[in-house]
Protein backbone atom coordinates (compact mmCIF):
# COMPACT_ATOMS: atom_id res chain seq x y z
CA UNK A 1 0.00 0.00 0.00
CA UNK A 2 1.26 3.16 -0.85
CA UNK A 3 0.43 6.00 2.02
CA UNK A 4 -0.54 9.31 0.64
CA UNK A 5 2.00 12.17 0.76
CA UNK A 6 1.66 14.88 3.24
CA UNK A 7 0.92 18.48 2.71
CA UNK A 8 4.70 19.72 3.19
CA UNK A 9 5.64 16.65 1.17
CA UNK A 10 3.83 17.93 -1.71
CA UNK A 11 5.68 21.31 -1.24
CA UNK A 12 8.60 20.00 -0.59
CA UNK A 13 8.23 17.92 -4.29
CA UNK A 14 6.58 21.04 -5.85
CA UNK A 15 9.70 23.51 -5.18
CA UNK A 16 12.13 20.80 -6.56
CA UNK A 17 13.99 20.84 -9.87
CA UNK A 18 16.39 19.01 -10.77
CA UNK A 19 18.29 19.31 -14.51
CA UNK A 20 21.39 18.99 -16.77
CA UNK A 21 22.98 21.44 -19.04
CA UNK A 22 23.59 19.87 -22.67
CA UNK A 23 26.07 21.66 -24.88
CA UNK A 24 28.84 20.92 -27.18
CA UNK A 25 32.20 21.55 -26.03
CA UNK A 26 33.39 25.91 -25.35
CA UNK A 27 29.29 26.68 -26.38
CA UNK A 28 29.42 28.60 -22.49
CA UNK A 29 28.32 25.72 -20.18
CA UNK A 30 30.51 26.32 -17.64
CA UNK A 31 30.08 30.41 -17.68
CA UNK A 32 26.43 29.71 -17.34
CA UNK A 33 26.46 27.06 -14.86
CA UNK A 34 28.65 29.70 -12.61
CA UNK A 35 26.12 32.38 -13.37
CA UNK A 36 23.31 30.36 -12.26
CA UNK A 37 25.08 29.91 -8.83
CA UNK A 38 25.94 33.10 -8.74
CA UNK A 39 22.05 34.04 -8.98
CA UNK A 40 21.27 31.40 -6.33
CA UNK A 41 23.96 32.57 -3.66
CA UNK A 42 25.67 29.17 -4.10
CA UNK A 43 29.22 30.77 -5.19
CA UNK A 44 30.39 34.97 -4.06
CA UNK A 45 32.52 34.59 -6.55
CA UNK A 46 32.71 34.67 -10.53
CA UNK A 47 35.30 32.82 -11.38
CA UNK A 48 34.91 30.01 -8.57
CA UNK A 49 33.46 27.04 -11.28
CA UNK A 50 36.05 27.76 -14.21
CA UNK A 51 38.62 27.93 -11.67
CA UNK A 52 37.60 24.07 -10.27
CA UNK A 53 37.34 23.49 -13.82
CA UNK A 54 41.03 24.23 -14.25
CA UNK A 55 42.68 23.59 -11.39
CA UNK A 56 41.33 20.32 -9.27
CA UNK A 57 43.98 19.03 -7.27
CA UNK A 58 44.75 15.63 -8.00
CA UNK A 59 46.88 12.87 -5.45
CA UNK A 60 45.73 9.87 -7.70
CA UNK A 61 46.80 9.07 -11.10
CA UNK A 62 43.74 8.73 -12.94
CA UNK A 63 42.64 12.52 -11.55
CA UNK A 64 45.92 13.71 -12.82
CA UNK A 65 44.67 12.91 -16.32
CA UNK A 66 41.70 15.01 -15.45
CA UNK A 67 44.39 17.72 -14.57
CA UNK A 68 46.44 17.48 -17.59
CA UNK A 69 43.66 17.99 -19.89
CA UNK A 70 42.17 20.34 -18.24
CA UNK A 71 38.95 18.92 -18.30
CA UNK A 72 36.09 17.43 -16.14
CA UNK A 73 36.21 13.47 -16.02
CA UNK A 74 33.69 12.93 -14.19
CA UNK A 75 30.29 14.82 -13.45
CA UNK A 76 29.33 16.32 -10.20
CA UNK A 77 25.71 17.58 -8.71
CA UNK A 78 25.15 21.47 -7.81
CA UNK A 79 22.40 22.12 -5.32
CA UNK A 80 21.24 25.97 -5.24
CA UNK A 81 18.51 28.12 -3.77
CA UNK A 82 16.73 30.41 -6.48
CA UNK A 83 13.31 32.32 -5.02
CA UNK A 84 11.60 29.73 -3.39
CA UNK A 85 12.84 26.65 -5.61
CA UNK A 86 15.59 24.35 -4.47
CA UNK A 87 17.74 23.50 -8.13
CA UNK A 88 19.78 20.53 -8.14
CA UNK A 89 21.92 20.68 -11.45
CA UNK A 90 23.60 17.87 -12.92
CA UNK A 91 26.81 18.61 -14.63
CA UNK A 92 27.82 17.16 -17.74
CA UNK A 93 31.17 16.79 -18.66
CA UNK A 94 31.74 18.96 -21.22
CA UNK A 95 34.66 17.49 -23.41
CA UNK A 96 34.58 16.16 -26.74
CA UNK A 97 35.82 12.67 -25.19
CA UNK A 98 33.03 12.40 -23.01
CA UNK A 99 31.89 8.99 -21.34
CA UNK A 100 28.69 7.08 -20.34
CA UNK A 101 28.61 9.32 -17.21
CA UNK A 102 27.95 12.00 -19.55
CA UNK A 103 24.63 10.00 -21.19
CA UNK A 104 23.75 8.20 -17.95
CA UNK A 105 23.54 11.77 -15.54
CA UNK A 106 20.34 12.59 -18.03
CA UNK A 107 18.63 10.06 -16.98
CA UNK A 108 18.30 11.51 -13.69
CA UNK A 109 17.13 14.86 -14.61
CA UNK A 110 13.68 15.97 -15.17
CA UNK A 111 14.49 18.75 -17.65
CA UNK A 112 17.57 20.16 -19.29
CA UNK A 113 19.40 23.23 -20.45
CA UNK A 114 20.66 23.17 -23.89
CA UNK A 115 23.27 26.09 -24.52
CA UNK A 116 23.99 26.73 -28.36
CA UNK A 117 26.83 28.74 -29.26
CA UNK A 118 25.75 31.38 -31.94
CA UNK A 119 28.25 31.82 -34.15
CA UNK A 120 28.25 27.88 -34.46
CA UNK A 121 24.91 26.68 -34.70
CA UNK A 122 23.98 23.15 -33.36
CA UNK A 123 27.35 20.83 -33.05
CA UNK A 124 28.10 17.17 -32.58
CA UNK A 125 27.66 16.80 -28.97
CA UNK A 126 24.43 18.46 -28.64
CA UNK A 127 23.20 16.32 -31.10
CA UNK A 128 24.31 13.04 -28.77
CA UNK A 129 23.00 14.53 -26.08
CA UNK A 130 19.46 15.29 -27.52
CA UNK A 131 19.58 11.70 -28.68
CA UNK A 132 19.39 10.57 -25.05
CA UNK A 133 17.37 13.19 -23.97
CA UNK A 134 14.71 12.06 -26.45
CA UNK A 135 14.89 8.88 -25.24
CA UNK A 136 12.48 10.08 -22.32
CA UNK A 137 11.22 13.06 -24.10
CA UNK A 138 12.62 14.86 -21.18
CA UNK A 139 11.78 18.65 -21.73
CA UNK A 140 14.61 21.10 -22.97
CA UNK A 141 14.66 25.17 -22.52
CA UNK A 142 16.93 26.56 -24.82
CA UNK A 143 19.40 29.18 -24.21
CA UNK A 144 21.51 30.98 -27.44
CA UNK A 145 25.04 31.80 -25.83
CA UNK A 146 27.35 34.59 -27.65
CA UNK A 147 25.16 37.45 -28.53
CA UNK A 148 27.69 39.91 -28.16
CA UNK A 149 29.74 37.96 -31.32
CA UNK A 150 28.82 38.11 -34.85
CA UNK A 151 27.00 35.04 -35.13
CA UNK A 152 24.20 33.49 -37.47
CA UNK A 153 21.21 34.95 -38.04
CA UNK A 154 18.88 34.54 -34.88
CA UNK A 155 16.08 32.87 -37.87
CA UNK A 156 18.85 30.61 -38.84
CA UNK A 157 19.87 29.53 -35.64
CA UNK A 158 16.14 28.24 -34.97
CA UNK A 159 15.88 26.85 -38.17
CA UNK A 160 19.19 24.90 -37.72
CA UNK A 161 17.47 23.87 -34.27
CA UNK A 162 14.83 22.54 -35.64
CA UNK A 163 16.18 20.82 -38.31
CA UNK A 164 19.46 18.93 -36.94
CA UNK A 165 17.44 18.13 -33.62
CA UNK A 166 14.36 17.50 -34.81
CA UNK A 167 12.50 19.90 -31.79
CA UNK A 168 10.18 22.88 -32.50
CA UNK A 169 11.47 26.59 -31.29
CA UNK A 170 9.43 28.91 -29.56
CA UNK A 171 11.22 31.87 -28.97
CA UNK A 172 10.23 33.94 -25.93
CA UNK A 173 13.05 36.67 -26.05
CA UNK A 174 14.47 37.98 -29.14
CA UNK A 175 17.73 39.27 -29.69
CA UNK A 176 18.48 43.66 -30.60
CA UNK A 177 21.02 43.01 -33.47
CA UNK A 178 24.61 40.92 -32.62
CA UNK A 179 27.96 41.57 -32.00
CA UNK A 180 29.29 44.77 -31.98
CA UNK A 181 25.64 46.15 -32.58
CA UNK A 182 23.81 43.94 -29.89
CA UNK A 183 21.36 46.11 -27.76
CA UNK A 184 19.46 43.35 -25.47
CA UNK A 185 16.58 41.58 -26.00
CA UNK A 186 13.12 42.43 -26.28
CA UNK A 187 10.83 39.58 -24.21
CA UNK A 188 8.27 38.44 -26.11
CA UNK A 189 5.41 37.22 -23.67
CA UNK A 190 6.03 39.96 -21.08
CA UNK A 191 6.61 42.58 -23.73
CA UNK A 192 10.06 44.11 -22.12
CA UNK A 193 13.24 45.50 -23.20
CA UNK A 194 15.79 44.52 -21.90
CA UNK A 195 19.00 46.43 -22.31
CA UNK A 196 22.83 45.77 -23.09
CA UNK A 197 25.93 47.07 -21.79
CA UNK A 198 28.80 45.01 -22.98
CA UNK A 199 31.46 44.47 -20.11
CA UNK A 200 28.88 44.41 -17.40
CA UNK A 201 26.79 42.17 -15.60
CA UNK A 202 23.02 43.70 -15.76
CA UNK A 203 21.35 45.72 -13.38
CA UNK A 204 17.84 45.47 -12.16
CA UNK A 205 16.74 48.92 -13.82
CA UNK A 206 18.04 47.55 -17.73
CA UNK A 207 14.52 46.68 -18.61
CA UNK A 208 12.11 48.43 -19.94
CA UNK A 209 8.70 47.80 -20.33
CA UNK A 210 7.25 48.17 -23.85
CA UNK A 211 3.58 47.87 -24.17
CA UNK A 212 3.27 48.83 -27.67
CA UNK A 213 6.33 48.47 -29.87
CA UNK A 214 5.17 51.48 -31.64
CA UNK A 215 5.79 53.56 -28.92
CA UNK A 216 8.55 55.96 -29.70
CA UNK A 217 10.63 55.68 -26.74
CA UNK A 218 11.84 52.29 -28.55
CA UNK A 219 12.93 54.74 -31.64
CA UNK A 220 15.09 56.98 -28.81
CA UNK A 221 16.31 54.12 -27.51
CA UNK A 222 17.11 51.53 -30.02
CA UNK A 223 17.87 54.46 -32.89
CA UNK A 224 17.57 52.46 -36.13
CA UNK A 225 17.12 49.27 -34.81
CA UNK A 226 13.84 49.88 -33.16
CA UNK A 227 12.50 49.55 -36.83
CA UNK A 228 14.42 45.94 -37.19
CA UNK A 229 13.05 44.91 -33.73
CA UNK A 230 9.63 45.72 -34.96
CA UNK A 231 9.93 43.66 -38.67
CA UNK A 232 11.40 40.76 -36.73
CA UNK A 233 8.55 41.08 -34.24
CA UNK A 234 5.93 41.31 -36.55
CA UNK A 235 7.75 38.95 -38.76
CA UNK A 236 7.46 36.39 -35.65
CA UNK A 237 3.99 36.90 -35.17
CA UNK A 238 3.38 35.29 -38.02
CA UNK A 239 5.77 32.26 -38.79
CA UNK A 240 7.45 31.13 -35.44
CA UNK A 241 5.59 28.93 -33.11
CA UNK A 242 3.65 30.06 -30.44
CA UNK A 243 4.95 28.34 -26.96
CA UNK A 244 3.05 25.59 -25.64
CA UNK A 245 3.40 24.43 -22.28
CA UNK A 246 2.49 21.13 -23.13
CA UNK A 247 4.09 20.32 -25.89
CA UNK A 248 7.48 21.59 -23.93
CA UNK A 249 6.73 19.08 -21.77
CA UNK A 250 6.05 16.38 -23.72
CA UNK A 251 10.13 17.12 -25.63
CA UNK A 252 8.67 18.46 -28.95
CA UNK A 253 8.95 22.20 -28.56
CA UNK A 254 11.66 24.30 -26.85
CA UNK A 255 11.61 27.69 -25.55
CA UNK A 256 14.41 30.16 -26.74
CA UNK A 257 16.20 32.40 -24.96
CA UNK A 258 19.01 34.84 -26.35
CA UNK A 259 21.70 36.13 -24.40
CA UNK A 260 25.66 36.31 -23.62
CA UNK A 261 26.08 34.16 -20.16
CA UNK A 262 29.86 35.61 -20.06
CA UNK A 263 28.22 39.13 -19.92
CA UNK A 264 25.46 37.72 -16.98
CA UNK A 265 23.13 38.48 -19.97
CA UNK A 266 19.61 36.89 -20.10
CA UNK A 267 20.53 34.38 -17.65
CA UNK A 268 17.81 35.77 -15.04
CA UNK A 269 15.34 35.46 -17.70
CA UNK A 270 16.22 32.11 -18.77
CA UNK A 271 15.64 31.01 -14.58
CA UNK A 272 12.84 32.85 -13.96
CA UNK A 273 11.37 31.22 -16.91
CA UNK A 274 12.87 27.95 -16.09
CA UNK A 275 11.80 27.63 -12.49
CA UNK A 276 8.19 28.48 -13.60
CA UNK A 277 7.92 25.84 -16.22
CA UNK A 278 9.96 22.81 -15.77
CA UNK A 279 8.37 20.28 -14.34
CA UNK A 280 9.45 19.21 -10.81
CA UNK A 281 10.22 15.14 -9.47
CA UNK A 282 8.42 13.35 -12.44
CA UNK A 283 6.57 10.05 -11.89
CA UNK A 284 9.49 7.09 -12.74
CA UNK A 285 8.88 3.93 -14.27
CA UNK A 286 9.89 0.59 -12.41
CA UNK A 287 9.62 -3.13 -13.95
CA UNK A 288 6.27 -3.20 -12.21
CA UNK A 289 4.58 -0.29 -11.90
CA UNK A 290 5.33 3.44 -12.18
CA UNK A 291 6.53 5.41 -8.84
CA UNK A 292 5.16 8.73 -7.87
CA UNK A 293 7.18 11.39 -6.35
CA UNK A 294 4.27 12.09 -3.59
CA UNK A 295 4.48 8.35 -2.56
CA UNK A 296 5.26 8.01 0.98
CA UNK A 297 7.54 4.90 1.13
CA UNK A 298 11.19 6.62 0.15
CA UNK A 299 12.57 4.92 -3.20
CA UNK A 300 15.72 6.23 -5.32
CA UNK A 301 18.29 4.86 -7.68
CA UNK A 302 21.81 5.16 -8.57
CA UNK A 303 22.84 6.52 -11.95
CA UNK A 304 26.09 7.08 -11.37
CA UNK A 305 29.51 5.45 -9.32
CA UNK A 306 32.41 8.45 -8.44
CA UNK A 307 36.00 6.69 -7.22
CA UNK A 308 38.60 8.84 -5.60
CA UNK A 309 36.48 12.16 -5.55
CA UNK A 310 37.83 12.74 -2.35
CA UNK A 311 41.44 11.19 -2.69
CA UNK A 312 42.36 11.44 1.18
CA UNK A 313 39.37 8.57 1.84
CA UNK A 314 39.91 6.98 -1.71
CA UNK A 315 36.50 6.19 -1.45
CA UNK A 316 33.75 5.63 -3.94
CA UNK A 317 30.76 7.50 -4.31
CA UNK A 318 27.03 6.15 -5.09
CA UNK A 319 24.98 8.87 -6.29
CA UNK A 320 21.21 8.28 -5.75
CA UNK A 321 18.48 10.31 -7.05
CA UNK A 322 15.72 10.44 -4.64
CA UNK A 323 12.21 9.37 -6.41
CA UNK A 324 9.21 9.10 -3.75
CA UNK A 325 8.84 9.83 -0.58
CA UNK A 326 11.39 11.77 1.97
CA UNK A 327 14.57 10.05 3.03
CA UNK A 328 15.91 10.49 6.18
CA UNK A 329 19.69 10.17 7.67
CA UNK A 330 20.58 7.22 9.36
CA UNK A 331 17.81 5.45 7.32
CA UNK A 332 17.21 1.47 6.81
CA UNK A 333 16.81 0.82 3.00
CA UNK A 334 16.43 -2.58 1.27
CA UNK A 335 19.31 -3.12 -1.34
CA UNK A 336 16.74 -4.94 -3.94
CA UNK A 337 19.49 -6.51 -5.93
CA UNK A 338 21.31 -8.21 -3.62
CA UNK A 339 17.87 -8.20 -1.36
CA UNK A 340 19.56 -6.90 2.07
CA UNK A 341 18.69 -4.10 4.26
CA UNK A 342 21.34 -1.75 4.40
CA UNK A 343 22.06 1.30 6.35
CA UNK A 344 22.69 4.61 4.72
CA UNK A 345 25.05 5.83 7.02
CA UNK A 346 26.52 9.17 6.58
CA UNK A 347 25.19 10.42 3.18
CA UNK A 348 26.05 13.45 1.80
CA UNK A 349 24.72 16.21 -0.28
CA UNK A 350 27.12 18.87 -2.79
CA UNK A 351 26.67 22.34 -2.86
CA UNK A 352 28.26 24.01 -5.02
CA UNK A 353 32.07 23.02 -4.05
CA UNK A 354 31.20 21.50 -0.85
CA UNK A 355 30.06 18.39 0.59
CA UNK A 356 27.49 18.46 3.65
CA UNK A 357 25.89 16.14 5.84
CA UNK A 358 22.25 15.28 4.55
CA UNK A 359 19.75 15.37 7.32
CA UNK A 360 16.58 14.74 4.87
CA UNK A 361 15.94 14.62 1.09
CA UNK A 362 12.76 14.86 -1.27
CA UNK A 363 12.29 13.33 -4.39
CA UNK A 364 14.49 15.42 -6.91
CA UNK A 365 17.63 15.31 -4.54
CA UNK A 366 20.62 13.52 -5.73
CA UNK A 367 22.43 12.36 -1.99
CA UNK A 368 25.96 10.48 -1.96
CA UNK A 369 26.40 7.06 -0.58
CA UNK A 370 29.66 5.57 0.24
CA UNK A 371 29.92 2.58 -1.33
CA UNK A 372 32.21 -0.25 -0.85
CA UNK A 373 31.63 -2.13 -4.16
CA UNK A 374 28.25 -3.45 -3.06
CA UNK A 375 26.64 -0.77 -5.33
CA UNK A 376 26.29 -0.81 -8.95
CA UNK A 377 25.22 1.70 -11.08
CA UNK A 378 21.10 1.38 -11.67
CA UNK A 379 20.39 -0.46 -8.47
CA UNK A 380 17.22 0.28 -6.86
CA UNK A 381 16.67 1.07 -3.20
CA UNK A 382 13.55 1.54 -1.43
CA UNK A 383 11.56 0.85 1.80
CA UNK A 384 9.77 -2.64 1.81
CA UNK A 385 8.31 -3.28 -1.83
CA UNK A 386 10.44 -4.32 -4.06
CA UNK A 387 11.00 -2.09 -6.87
CA UNK A 388 13.61 -1.88 -9.82
CA UNK A 389 13.44 1.41 -11.69
CA UNK A 390 14.11 1.14 -15.57
CA UNK A 391 15.84 3.53 -17.56
CA UNK A 392 19.07 3.93 -16.52
CA UNK A 393 21.22 2.24 -19.56
CA UNK A 394 24.25 1.29 -20.93
CA UNK A 395 25.35 2.77 -23.92
CA UNK A 396 26.82 0.70 -26.87
CA UNK A 397 30.19 1.55 -27.13
CA UNK A 398 32.30 3.11 -30.35
CA UNK A 399 35.50 2.80 -29.10
CA UNK A 400 36.88 -0.32 -28.58
CA UNK A 401 40.38 -1.94 -27.05
CA UNK A 402 41.81 -5.36 -25.92
CA UNK A 403 43.58 -6.04 -22.99
CA UNK A 404 46.86 -7.64 -22.13
CA UNK A 405 48.61 -7.81 -19.28
CA UNK A 406 52.24 -7.60 -19.14
CA UNK A 407 52.13 -9.62 -16.61
CA UNK A 408 50.43 -13.04 -16.85
CA UNK A 409 50.93 -13.46 -12.86
CA UNK A 410 48.33 -10.12 -12.86
CA UNK A 411 45.63 -11.72 -13.89
CA UNK A 412 43.09 -12.08 -11.03
CA UNK A 413 43.94 -8.73 -10.08
CA UNK A 414 43.07 -7.61 -13.66
CA UNK A 415 39.62 -9.64 -13.19
CA UNK A 416 38.73 -7.96 -10.14
CA UNK A 417 39.81 -4.41 -11.22
CA UNK A 418 37.59 -4.94 -14.42
CA UNK A 419 34.84 -5.91 -12.55
CA UNK A 420 34.69 -3.12 -10.54
CA UNK A 421 35.53 -0.80 -13.29
CA UNK A 422 32.44 -2.36 -15.05
CA UNK A 423 30.05 -2.26 -11.92
CA UNK A 424 30.94 1.57 -11.95
CA UNK A 425 29.93 1.96 -15.32
CA UNK A 426 33.59 3.45 -15.86
CA UNK A 427 34.11 1.30 -18.94
CA UNK A 428 32.88 -2.22 -20.50
CA UNK A 429 33.93 -5.48 -21.37
CA UNK A 430 33.22 -7.79 -23.88
CA UNK A 431 34.47 -11.44 -24.40
CA UNK A 432 34.53 -12.78 -27.97
CA UNK A 433 32.72 -16.15 -28.19
CA UNK A 434 35.88 -16.87 -30.02
CA UNK A 435 39.06 -16.82 -28.25
CA UNK A 436 39.91 -16.13 -24.72
CA UNK A 437 40.38 -12.02 -25.55
CA UNK A 438 38.92 -9.53 -23.00
CA UNK A 439 37.94 -6.31 -24.94
CA UNK A 440 36.83 -3.31 -23.60
CA UNK A 441 34.40 -0.92 -24.82
CA UNK A 442 33.80 2.75 -24.16
CA UNK A 443 31.29 5.83 -25.43
CA UNK A 444 34.25 8.06 -24.93
CA UNK A 445 38.30 6.92 -26.08
CA UNK A 446 39.05 9.09 -22.96
CA UNK A 447 37.38 6.29 -20.29
CA UNK A 448 40.69 3.65 -21.51
CA UNK A 449 42.79 5.90 -20.08
CA UNK A 450 40.84 6.38 -16.95
CA UNK A 451 40.80 3.04 -16.67
CA UNK A 452 44.49 2.47 -18.00
CA UNK A 453 45.68 4.39 -14.96
CA UNK A 454 43.27 3.08 -12.73
CA UNK A 455 43.58 -0.53 -13.01
CA UNK A 456 47.38 0.28 -12.35
CA UNK A 457 47.05 2.69 -9.29
CA UNK A 458 44.13 0.96 -7.55
CA UNK A 459 44.85 -2.75 -8.77
CA UNK A 460 48.18 -2.77 -9.40
CA UNK A 461 47.78 -4.53 -13.11
CA UNK A 462 49.83 -2.99 -15.95
CA UNK A 463 48.58 -3.67 -19.43
CA UNK A 464 48.81 -2.70 -22.88
CA UNK A 465 46.11 -1.58 -24.88
CA UNK A 466 45.50 -2.76 -28.25
CA UNK A 467 43.68 -1.51 -30.85
CA UNK A 468 40.72 -3.66 -32.61
CA UNK A 469 39.29 -2.89 -35.49
CA UNK A 470 35.67 -2.43 -34.22
CA UNK A 471 34.15 0.58 -34.25
CA UNK A 472 30.28 0.05 -33.85
CA UNK A 473 28.21 -2.15 -31.38
CA UNK A 474 24.46 -3.40 -30.63
CA UNK A 475 23.41 -5.57 -28.41
CA UNK A 476 20.92 -8.56 -30.00
CA UNK A 477 18.12 -10.30 -29.09
CA UNK A 478 15.81 -12.64 -30.59
CA UNK A 479 13.01 -14.76 -29.81
CA UNK A 480 13.23 -17.42 -31.82
CA UNK A 481 15.53 -19.65 -30.21
CA UNK A 482 16.56 -21.47 -33.93
CA UNK A 483 16.89 -18.56 -35.66
CA UNK A 484 18.96 -16.96 -33.10
CA UNK A 485 21.25 -20.13 -32.86
CA UNK A 486 21.56 -19.70 -36.88
CA UNK A 487 22.17 -16.44 -36.60
CA UNK A 488 25.41 -17.03 -33.67
CA UNK A 489 27.35 -19.58 -35.78
CA UNK A 490 26.79 -17.53 -38.85
CA UNK A 491 28.22 -14.15 -37.27
CA UNK A 492 30.26 -15.72 -34.51
CA UNK A 493 33.31 -13.90 -35.36
CA UNK A 494 31.61 -10.71 -34.37
CA UNK A 495 30.07 -11.87 -31.52
CA UNK A 496 30.55 -11.32 -27.79
CA UNK A 497 29.01 -11.56 -24.48
CA UNK A 498 28.74 -8.52 -22.21
CA UNK A 499 29.59 -8.54 -18.23
CA UNK A 500 26.42 -9.87 -18.14
CA UNK A 501 26.11 -12.24 -20.28
CA UNK A 502 24.58 -10.28 -22.87
CA UNK A 503 25.03 -11.27 -26.86
CA UNK A 504 26.66 -8.22 -28.33
CA UNK A 505 27.60 -8.04 -31.77
CA UNK A 506 30.98 -6.02 -32.54
CA UNK A 507 31.70 -4.23 -35.65
CA UNK A 508 34.36 -2.91 -38.17
CA UNK A 509 31.22 -0.16 -39.27
CA UNK A 510 27.86 0.75 -39.09
CA UNK A 511 27.66 -0.25 -42.63
CA UNK A 512 27.87 -4.07 -41.08
CA UNK A 513 25.31 -3.89 -39.03
CA UNK A 514 23.04 -2.16 -40.99
CA UNK A 515 23.71 -5.12 -44.00
CA UNK A 516 23.82 -8.42 -41.27
CA UNK A 517 20.47 -6.75 -39.37
CA UNK A 518 18.75 -6.48 -43.02
CA UNK A 519 20.00 -10.46 -43.31
CA UNK A 520 18.13 -11.26 -40.11
CA UNK A 521 15.29 -9.65 -39.63
CA UNK A 522 13.77 -11.06 -36.76
CA UNK A 523 17.15 -10.28 -34.74
CA UNK A 524 16.66 -7.10 -33.15
CA UNK A 525 19.85 -4.73 -32.50
CA UNK A 526 19.54 -1.68 -29.81
CA UNK A 527 22.33 0.76 -29.04
CA UNK A 528 20.96 0.56 -25.19
CA UNK A 529 20.59 -1.86 -22.98
CA UNK A 530 18.58 -1.39 -18.86
CA UNK A 531 20.85 -2.34 -16.40
CA UNK A 532 19.65 -5.69 -14.48
P1 LIG B 1 31.99 25.04 -21.83
O1 LIG B 1 31.84 24.84 -20.36
O2 LIG B 1 30.72 24.82 -22.59
O3 LIG B 1 33.14 24.32 -22.43
O4 LIG B 1 32.27 26.57 -22.10
P2 LIG B 1 32.83 27.71 -21.15
O5 LIG B 1 31.77 28.22 -20.25
O6 LIG B 1 34.12 27.28 -20.55
O7 LIG B 1 33.06 28.83 -22.24
C1 LIG B 1 33.92 28.65 -23.35
C2 LIG B 1 34.49 29.99 -23.78
O8 LIG B 1 33.43 30.82 -24.25
C3 LIG B 1 35.16 30.73 -22.65
O9 LIG B 1 36.23 31.45 -23.23
C4 LIG B 1 34.09 31.69 -22.20
O10 LIG B 1 34.59 32.83 -21.55
C5 LIG B 1 33.45 32.02 -23.52
N1 LIG B 1 32.07 32.53 -23.37
C6 LIG B 1 31.07 32.03 -22.58
N2 LIG B 1 29.96 32.79 -22.73
C7 LIG B 1 30.25 33.75 -23.63
C8 LIG B 1 29.52 34.85 -24.19
O11 LIG B 1 28.37 35.09 -23.88
N3 LIG B 1 30.19 35.63 -25.09
C9 LIG B 1 31.47 35.40 -25.46
N4 LIG B 1 32.02 36.23 -26.34
N5 LIG B 1 32.19 34.40 -24.93
C10 LIG B 1 31.60 33.58 -24.03
P3 LIG B 1 37.73 31.04 -23.02
O12 LIG B 1 38.55 31.98 -23.79
O13 LIG B 1 37.89 29.59 -23.29
O14 LIG B 1 37.92 31.17 -21.49
P4 LIG B 1 38.10 32.51 -20.65
O15 LIG B 1 39.56 32.73 -20.64
O16 LIG B 1 37.32 33.58 -21.32
O17 LIG B 1 37.56 32.16 -19.33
Amino acid sequence: MNHPSSKSQNQEIDRRRTFGIISHPDAGKTTLTEKMLLFGGAIQMAGSVKARKASRHATSDWMAIERERGISVTSSVMKFDYRNFEINLLDTPGHQDFSEDTYRVLTAVDSAVMVIDSVKGVEAQTRKLMAVCRMRNTPILTFVNKLDREGMPPLDILGDIEETLQIECAPLSWPIGMGKRFKGTYNIHRRELTLFTPGRERLPDDSVTIRDLGDPILDEILGRQADELREDVALLEGAANPFDLQDFLKGSQTPVFFGSAVNNFGVRELLDTFVEIAPGPLPRQATTRTVFPGEEPFSGFVFKIQANMDPAHRDRLAFLRVCSGRFQKGMRVRHHRIDKDILIANPIMFMAQDRTAVEEAWPGDIIGIHNHGTIKIGDTFSEKEPLSFTGIPNFAPEHFRRVQLKSPLKSKQLRKGLTQLVEEGAVQLFRPLMGSDLILGAVGILQFDVTMARLKAEYGVDAVYEHVDYVASRWVKCDDPKRLSAFERANQAHLALDAEGNLTFLADGEWRIEFVAEQWPEVVFTKTREHR
